[in-house]
């Protein structure tokens, strides 16, 4: 699909990234009290955590943002396992980099905890989780006519799939005092999606849980981000790997390139377009109004009949009216 110009920015430009980070300090653990060989042995090398012979697993890894941020945890290092329900797209982006490629359904906690054993058997403990994988289904009608399976499928792979691995990876970690669980939300999850109740739903559950693993487990060594992109050119919105794109759609490379960074510098929060987080600061500062504008924003993208027709405000239509 060809709709306009690549929005091809800087990673520093496109990630809304905290300053507080100083790339001068040899270790940014000295930061968090650790002495050189701690902040060593942390992986933390030149102020950056380090995933070079890092273990980690990507879930959904098979095509979109799970496929870039696999591809680029490998480019750095990483002994990547390539996790989806789809067992011919993970063994394909496996074979690009030399990982392991696991079939595996999420929603289900016995493959789950296989993808982890069989994970630890070829690589070693489990250094990063990230449960990227996901689903969009929109409404049929009004916010709550999606069918009850479409909620519980919602329910099930963008939330209790990152309790599953959670589960399986937490008690390792904790004992070995060290992990990072990188959790795939959205901007849905801060602020919402029209037309898709059960998707902006599980998605705030989604932050939710990721910011209790932040609170009980970060004494303990265990490092958390949640990923909260707006849109992006892949498969899911019906864009495929060579998308050219719209203003405000980022390429799955960018968004790998933001959670890089973002991993870098142990930000919980790693926000890939900067403008969600004056969105964030305007709803929470004015809740109506935000309500209001949204409102207001989903009745310029309205089609014909009536129903909210997201290509039409990734076209960017909504501005123009
Ligand atoms: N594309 C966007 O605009 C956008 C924006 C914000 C957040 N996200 C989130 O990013 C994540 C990746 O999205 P994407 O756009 O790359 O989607 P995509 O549909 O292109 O890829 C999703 C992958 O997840 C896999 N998958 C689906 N159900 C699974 C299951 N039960 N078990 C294992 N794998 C399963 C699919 O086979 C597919 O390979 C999702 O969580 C999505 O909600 C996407």
């Amino acid at each position: 699909m060809r709709v306009g110009a690549v929005l091809r920015l800087d990673p520093c430009q496109k990630c809304l990234l905290t300053r507080r980070y100083s790339p001068g300090l040899t270790a940014k653990g000295l930061a968090y009290g650790m002495n050189p060989p701690q902040a060593k042995k942390r992986g933390f090398v030149g102020g950056r955590m380090d995933l070079k012979d890092k273990t980690a697993i990507v879930t959904g890894a098979g095509r979109g943002i799970g496929a870039a941020i696999a591809r680029r945890f490998a480019a750095e290092g990483a002994r990547v396992v390539v996790a989806d329900l789809d067992a011919n797209a993970a063994q394909a982006v496996a074979a690009e980099f030399g990982g392991l490629a696991v079939p595996c359904d999420v929603t289900d906690e016995a493959q789950v905890q296989d993808l982890v054993a069989r994970a630890e058997a070829q690589f070693g403990p489990v250094d990063l989780f990230c449960s990227n994988a996901g689903v969009f289904f929109g409404e049929p009608d009004h916010a709550a006519s999606a069918s009850n399976d479409v909620w519980q499928r919602c329910w099930g792979i963008h939330v209790m799939a990152q309790v599953y691995a959670a589960r399986a990876v937490l008690p390792g970690m904790i004992a070995r005092g060290e992990g990072y669980l990188l959790h795939m939300a959205s901007a849905a999850g801060l602020l919402s999606q029209i037309g898709d109740a059960a998707y902006s739903a599980t998605k705030h559950a989604a932050v939710g849980f990721a910011e209790s693993l932040a609170i009980s487990h970060g004494d303990q060594g265990i490092r958390v981000s949640v990923i909260c992109p707006q849109y992006v050119a892949t498969p899911m919105l019906g864009y495929d790997e060579a998308a050219e794109v719209t203003q405000g759609l980022l390429t799955p490379d960018a968004v790998a390139d933001c959670v890089v960074e973002g991993i870098a510098q142990e930000q919980f929060l790693i926000l890939t377009h900067p403008e969600v987080t004056q969105y964030i600061r305007f709803k929470s500062e004015n809740y109506d109004k935000w309500l209001t504008n949204m409102r207001r924003l989903r009745r310029s993208v309205l089609d014909p009949d009536g129903r909210f027709d997201l290509q039409a405000m990734l076209r960017g239509e909504s501005a123009r009216k």
